[in-house]
């Protein structure tokens, strides 16, 4: 899509999603994982598509990576699942969250794989096959340490004393998540990792995987058969506290709709939450809470206007975000303008140490109201400045 369509015209925001820095991520993953399979082991990698893939399009991003090589996709709910099959006729789609009462037809009639996270679940899944008369694929995820979801150790001892519960299924993998695999040096990793492999030995023959973005890092003794990343894919550093070795892929602008001038000592924004201590100009742009732009960010973030560092002013209201342009040469600041809201000045973990959060909620919080343009560049290659970058 070319910035000049309509949507790109008429849009106050426009989010760029670089596919070919998404392909390229997952490229990188997936050889990280090829270089640690020994002894004819193979190790795929998957992509983890849940919350609309991290906020960058589920139905553009999977048939995306299908086409780089990527052969199993994960969502979170069912409806995503139903949403991504449409745009993916024959890949596996894993459904993290499981198999709720109810809809086991549903999983049959869209090709839709359950991850099973306890016995009550998979005597349903083990009923579905029957009722269906056909063998059905399932995933077996174990908790080993998380206490979210999964078979809890004795139901897990269950599962290995009576294997028979596995009748009329097909094992497509068994799974567990990491606790803190992007802290190297947090004991629970290891502490996960003796319990996952205790588990596959006394399972025998299904392919098995570990490792979420931070969790492949951690190293081979991770990867298992299948990689499971999701943020590392759409740019977000899986190494907290070291160089980010992931691309880059979101680029968000934001357009100026008026600039003004105003004395020393004039308040901006609802509840007069910032002061101007000179005269001052000021732009207001066209995001706000409403797409994701979190209230917390007053007076302590900034935006960028063509290589210009400018501060976020008062209050974000809920389709206005205001800031303090004095200091940008005036032709820079007209109406339309656009400004770097997100991007190779402002990454989407730098947006969440200001926002007090992490780069994952940044980025499912991306708004509905964007204008979408998607990118697919060779990987490598320096993102497109902003329409009006010195
Ligand atoms: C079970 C499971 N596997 C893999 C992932 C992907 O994790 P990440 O985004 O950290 O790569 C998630 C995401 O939270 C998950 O819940």
């Amino acid at each position: 899509m070319s910035p000049s369509d309509d949507a790109t015209r008429r849009a106050g925001a426009i989010l760029t999603v670089d596919l070919g820095a998404i392909a390229a991520n997952w490229r990188g993953l997936r050889d990280a994982g090829r270089a640690s399979a020994a002894g004819g082991r193979q190790v795929d990698c998957a992509a983890v598509l849940k919350a609309d893939a991290y906020g960058c399009g589920a139905g553009i991003v999977g048939p995306r990576l299908a086409a780089e090589g990527c052969r199993q996709f994960f969502v979170a709910h069912l409806e995503e699942g139903i949403a991504l099959r449409k745009a993916m006729p024959e890949h596996p789609i894993y459904v993290l969250n499981g198999l709720l009462a109810n809809t086991d037809a549903d999983f049959v009639e869209h090709d839709l794989t359950p991850v099973l996270n306890h016995l009550g679940q998979l005597n349903a899944w083990r009923a579905a096959a029957q009722r269906f008369n056909r063998p059905l694929d399932a995933v077996i995820h174990i908790d080993t340490g998380m206490h979210r979801l999964g078979f809890s150790p004795d139901e897990s001892q269950v599962l290995i004393n009576e294997r028979g519960r596995l009748r009329g299924l097909r094992l497509a993998l068994l799974m567990s998540h990491l606790v803190a695999s992007e802290e190297p040096n947090n004991t629970i990793n290891v502490e996960q990792l003796s319990r996952f492999r205790s588990f596959v030995k006394a399972m025998p023959g299904a392919p098995t995987s570990l490792a979420n973005s931070s969790g492949i890092f951690l190293g081979p003794d991770y990867h298992f058969d299948l990689l499971r990343p999701g943020a590392a894919l759409y740019g977000i550093n899986p190494l907290p506290g070291r160089d980010n070795p992931m691309l880059p892929v979101v680029t968000l602008q934001a357009r100026i709709l008026q600039t003004r001038q105003i004395d020393a000592f004039q308040t901006v924004g609802y509840g007069g939450a910032w002061r101007s201590a000179r005269p001052s100009r000021v732009a207001t742009i066209a995001l706000g809470y409403a797409d994701g732009y979190f209230r917390i960010l007053i007076n302590r973030t900034h935006v960028h206007l063509a290589g210009h560092r400018v501060p976020v002013i008062g209050r974000i209201s809920m389709d206005l975000v205001t800031i303090d342009v004095t200091e940008v040469p005036e032709p820079l600041c007209e109406t339309g303008a656009l400004v770097e809201v997100l991007g190779r000045h402002m990454t989407a973990d730098d947006l969440a140490d200001h926002a007090r959060t992490n780069a994952y909620e940044v980025m499912t919080a991306l708004g509905r109201r964007y204008a979408r343009v998607y990118a697919d560049e060779p990987a490598g290659e320096p993102q497109n400045e902003p329409e009006n970058a010195a």
